[in-house]
């Protein structure tokens, strides 16, 4: 069955990134020339995903408005005949069809999760997280996709960290079964310094199957008293099956402010019109390090 909505939690409050977070979205902070919701939905789009559902709070309209087509701006744009932005602004509002889903609570991403499952129904479908931006020639959604289409179970993708950084993540434990692809034996939510031996840590891109709406119920409070996803699909993995995906591409944690400035860098060195003297510049700046 062909995948086609993506669930987007955007709930949070983004802490990690106050002061400049406090009125706006933490989505909607830019990298380079989108905000960084923007090269999210891009992502899933180029996987051939054809609906969003944004998990959100108050204070996030900006992030809907941000995807709906805007009649007073393409007026204003095309009257002035400045056809460059037109169309920049018409390919957003066309990328995809947003739906949006409240969670009026904060109790955890598994919590996100569950409150999506009307719109879902009985179909596998995408989870993307908003903070963790990948940089890949294909797609990193669209990768995951494939190792689906292969096991027709749960996938989440992988990277490995540094042993004193995983208690920063889900971690998975499991057995390699082809190259970058795992059966997975164990998953543990933020574990403490010397609970595991595994350094394989879960980034913000899981391929889901409806059967973890059931498992979500069943779960119960876990790390900072929230529903951790982790939690429910230790439980799905007892039930099914799970896989982890070492996914091929560059990690960036833009909900992190030093994450944000390498996902910046990084950006801008590809950007089209940008990247030959952004690269001049940080050679000039490095000169004088
Ligand atoms: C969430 C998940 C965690 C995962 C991480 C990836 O944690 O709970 O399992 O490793 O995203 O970014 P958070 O960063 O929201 O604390």
């Amino acid at each position: 069955m062909k995948i086609k909505k993506a669930v987007v939690p955007v709930a949070g409050l983004g802490t990690r990134f106050l002061p400049a977070t406090k009125a706006i979205p933490k989505e909607m902070l830019t990298i380079v020339d989108r905000p960084t919701i923007q090269y999210i939905v891009e992502e899933v789009v180029a996987s051939g995903i054809k609906e969003v559902v944004l998990v959100t709070a108050s204070g996030k309209s900006a992030i809907e408005n941000h995807f709906d087509y805007s009649f007073e701006l393409e007026t204003f744009l095309a009257q002035k005949g400045k056809l460059d932005l037109l169309r920049e602004v018409k390919h957003i509002s066309r990328l995809i069809d947003v739906v949006s889903v409240r969670q009026k609570e904060p109790l955890g991403l598994g919590h996100a999760v569950m409150v999506t499952e009307n719109v879902i129904g009985e179909e596998p479908f995408v989870v993307v997280l908003g903070d963790d931006l990948v940089d890949a020639e294909v797609p990193c959604v669209y990768q995951m996709l494939r190792v689906f289409e292969k096991y027709q179970e749960a996938v989440v993708a992988v990277q490995r960290v540094p042993m004193e950084e995983t208690h920063r993540y889900g971690i998975v434990e499991g057995e390699e079964l082809e190259d970058g692809v795992f059966k997975v034996s164990r998953l543990i939510e933020k574990p403490a310094p010397g609970t595991t031996k595994s350094n394989l840590a879960i980034i913000g891109r899981y391929v889901l199957r409806p059967e973890i709406y059931d498992c979500l119920h069943r779960t119960l409070p876990g790390v900072g008293g929230e529903i951790q996803l982790t939690d429910a699909l230790d439980m799905l993995r007892k039930e099914r099956a799970l896989y982890a995906y070492e996914f091929e591409g560059r990690r960036f944690d833009a909900g992190d402010k030093f994450g944000y400035l390498q996902a910046t860098v990084n950006f801008a060195l590809e950007h089209p019109e940008l990247g030959a003297r952004f690269r001049k510049f940080l050679k000039e700046v490095a000169k004088g390090l």
